[in-house]
């Protein structure tokens, strides 16, 4: 079978990404696939027919970096039976592991062939045709080069093979330095995209059939650039310019930090109404004391007056939030704070961690380290709280009429998923619209993961 199918395209070489982590990641993949497509790659979700298999992968907690070392065992076996029948097959590392790990992984990891930062994926086919000649390559610089301007456009067919939504990175890495994250260390320092890629970016995608864009960055509310009229623009303007391209229905963006929240993007949430009513703004912790040992930069009651002020602007904008349980030094006082924190803001959606001690973090060396089984049961009695929530939000919406952009075809016949204006999948008859459209439905039940909705009469 597999010889057959190899034999049917002897030119086409094919190569198999796995993603592990955040949306970023997702974005950069995509990215990656682009420039490998211009090198005659074509891409598989089948890796056992890949010519080059590529990782791209998490380092923000342990059991995310470990992952891919047991996958990378899996692969070595793959990689071998391959060459037994005569096929090479190159194995690439890419993402924040490769970023923090570099070398190191050619030695855990002896499949490997290459590792490459994040920063460096517009020399990835470069660097492929060198692991092709037998080189072990590791590339983790941060390249001098803007690898946005050399990193090739997708073709509009393979932005309409990933859907009517897609992700639009406009800023990467972080200066916050919060003392958890290892963030500022694998993604670098802050860098936003200009103005006129961006929106050179989003239009493409538009004419390509894409409905919504999410703007993405680490740190993606600190975005800033020079605008069209001159002035320094935040994030709050470049939604606005954004919200002016045709065929554009829906904005969001993720991930933002309380400290970045500036008027603009509040004026943003209350004067546009592509810029859905969701806003994931993580505050990790309820507790000064462990707010201020993490250095996030603000107070619980600063993030409560922050929360307050968006909602006079947007009153029915969706919350939702990351939270970290077991910082070191957290005593169960600490812990009721971020209990209290959450039952004041409530959130329709949020992920919470338990804490991950990451090397070379300041964190990671603070003695009171919180014991596993403290850090199990605070995240058990959070998620409760925060399943809790979910589900009456979710509840609240059963009789409403609202709009959903309409994704993919459903599980079953007849049917399509689409998505709330609060980013919950809702189940709608296919006699609604076709994928792309946005349409009015009701909601008449709330499932666990889902709504279920019925045409409005
Ligand atoms: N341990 C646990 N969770 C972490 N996060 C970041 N670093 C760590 C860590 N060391 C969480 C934060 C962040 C989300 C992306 O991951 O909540 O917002
Ligand atoms: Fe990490 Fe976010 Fe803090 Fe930056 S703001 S250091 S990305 S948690």
């Amino acid at each position: 079978m597999l010889e057959a199918a190899h034999a049917a395209r002897p030119e086409g070489k094919k190569v198999f990404v796995k993603t592990y982590g955040c949306q970023m990641n997702v974005y950069d993949s995509q990215r990656m696939s682009d420039a490998l497509a211009a090198d005659g790659y074509a891409p598989t979700d089948r890796i056992e027919e890949a010519d080059l298999v590529l990782l791209n992968t998490c380092h923000i907690r342990e059991k995310a970096a470990e992952k891919v070392y047991s996958e990378l065992g899996r692969i070595r076996q793959l990689k071998e039976e391959r060459g037994r029948d005569g096929r090479e097959t190159v194995v690439g590392v890419a993402g924040c592991v490769a970023q923090a790990e570099g070398r190191e992984i050619l030695r855990r990891a002896p499949a490997v062939d290459l590792v490459i930062g994040p920063q460096t994926y517009h020399r990835l086919p470069a660097v492929v045709r060198r692991a092709l000649g037998g080189e072990k390559i590791v590339e983790t610089d941060y390249a001098i080069e803007d690898k946005f301007e050399h990193l090739p456009a997708p073709q509009k067919k393979a932005v309409r093979s990933r859907g009517v939504t897609a992700f639009l990175t406009v800023q990467e890495g972080c200066d916050k330095f919060c003392t958890f994250c290892v963030v500022p260390y694998t993604r670098g320092a802050e860098v936003s995209r200009p103005v006129a890629q961006i929106v050179a970016e989003a239009e493409r995608l538009a004419a390509a059939g894409v409905r919504e864009v999410t703007l993405l960055g680490q740190n993606v509310n600190a975005w800033h650039g020079e605008g069209a009229d001159g002035r320094e623009w935040g994030l709050g303007e470049l939604l606005f310019r954004l919200a002016e391209i045709p065929g554009l229905g829906r904005l969001r963006y993720t991930t933002s930090h309380p400290r970045d929240m500036d008027d603009a993007l509040i004026a943003a949430h209350r004067d546009l109404d592509k810029l859905m009513p969701y806003l994931h703004l993580p505050v990790q912790a309820g507790s000064d004391r462990i707010l201020k040992a993490m250095n996030r930069k603000h107070t619980g009651d600063d993030y409560r007056r922050l929360i307050d002020r968006i909602r006079k602007a947007r009153p029915d904008i969706a919350m939702s939030g990351d939270f970290i349980v077991g910082f070191p030094g957290e005593t169960d006082a600490d812990f009721e704070e971020t209990m209290r924190l959450v039952r004041d803001v409530t959130y329709a959606q949020a992920f919470s961690f338990k804490y991950s001690p990451r090397p070379g973090t300041p964190g990671a060396d603070l003695d009171d380290q919180v014991p596993e089984g403290v850090k199990d049961e605070r995240l058990q009695a959070l998620q409760a709280l925060l399943t809790e929530q979910q589900r009456a939000f979710a509840a609240a919406l059963v009789g409403r009429t609202m709009d959903v952009l309409l994704e993919k075809p459903g599980r079953q016949a007849g049917q399509r998923v689409g998505r709330s204006p609060w980013l919950q999948p809702v189940i709608v008859d296919e006699k609604a619209g076709e994928i792309g459209d946005i349409v009015s439905v009701r909601i008449k039940e709330a499932g666990t993961n889902s709504l279920f909705s019925e045409p409005v009469s």
